[in-house]
C-alpha cells in the first residue's frame, strides 16, 4: 500500500529515509544492518556427515533448556536433521571466517570431508564440532515447525562445550566479517585509577613501619 505524500514527509522528519514494500529484498538489506555471530550447524556421522553455515539460530528457553535454528528447506542440512533427530550448533570464533565461508558454499564436501575440515570428531549426540570454535551446543531434536520456505528446528539441549572463549566472535555484518572494534578495558579508563588507590591504600596498610 502506498504511503500518503503527507506520511511519508512525516517519517522522513523522524529519520526515516524510505519506506519499501514488503519484499525479500528489502527484508534481506534491513537484516543486513543487524550484526550476528556465525555459526556451523552439523548432524551426522562419517559418510552421513552435514554441515552448514547459519546465523539465523535463538536460544529459545532456559527451563527446559531449548534452542531454534531455521534451515532452508532446500539445503542438504534440512533433510539431514529430520533423519538424525539431532544437531550441533558451533559458535564460531573471529579467527574461522574461512570455515564460515566453506560451509557456506553449495560446492562444499559433506561426509569424511566435511569431519576433516571441521577436525574434531563428534559429540554425545553423534553430532560434528568445529574444533577450535567458542562453544558449541548439542541438541535433540523436540519438534520441525513449518517456517515458509525454511524450517524451525526446535531442539532440547543436552550438551554445552566451551572453547577458548578468550577469542572474540566471529561477526557477520552487512555481507562481510567485520572486526569488533576492542572495547577499552575497565583499566584504560578512570575505574583503573581507583583501584590503583585502593591498591596503593592496601599497600601502605601492609608496609611495615620503619624503625625509629
Ligand atoms: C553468515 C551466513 C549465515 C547463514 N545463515 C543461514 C541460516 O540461518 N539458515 C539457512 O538455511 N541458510 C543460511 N545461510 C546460507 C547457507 O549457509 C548456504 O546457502 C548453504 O549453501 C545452504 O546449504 P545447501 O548448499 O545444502 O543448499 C547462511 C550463510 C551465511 C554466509
Amino acid at each position: 500500500m502506498a504511503l500518503s505524500a503527507e506520511r511519508e514527509q512525516d517519517r522522513k522528519k523522524y529519520g526515516w529515509e524510505e519506506t519499501r514494500e514488503a519484499e525479500a529484498s528489502a527484508l534481506r538489506a534491513a537484516m543486513s544492518l543487524f550484526p550476528t555471530g556465525v555459526t556451523i550447524v552439523t548432524t551426522g556421522r562419517g559418510e552421513a556427515a552435514e554441515g552448514m553455515t547459519a546465523n539465523a539460530v535463538i536460544s529459545v528457553s532456559l527451563d527446559p533448556l531449548l534452542f531454534l535454528v531455521s534451515v532452508h528447506k532446500g539445503a542438504r542440512l534440512n533433510q539431514r536433521i529430520k533423519e538424525e533427530s539431532y544437531y550441533a550448533v558451533n559458535l564460531l570464533a573471529v579467527d574461522q571466517e574461512g570455515l564460515s565461508r566453506l560451509f557456506a558454499s553449495p560446492e562444499r564436501s559433506c561426509g569424511l570431508a566435511a569431519i576433516n575440515a571441521l577436525n574434531d570428531g563428534y559429540g554425545r549426540t553423534g553430532a560434528p564440532l568445529a574444533a577450535g570454535a567458542l562453544a558449541a551446543i548439542e541438541c535433540e531434536l523436540e519438534a520441525v515447525y513449518p517456517g515458509g520456505d525454511h524450517d524451525l528446528f526446535l531442539g532440547r539441549v543436552v550438551a554445552i562445550h566451551m572453547g577458548d572463549t578468550r577469542k572474540g566472535p566471529l561477526v557477520f555484518h552487512e555481507g562481510s566479517y567485520p572486526s569488533l572494534k576492542v572495547a577499552p578495558r575497565l583499566g584504560d579508563s578512570g575505574a583503573f585509577v581507583d583501584t590503583v588507590r585502593g591498591f596503593d591504600a592496601r599497600l601502605n596498610r601492609i608496609r611495615p613501619k620503619k624503625r625509629r
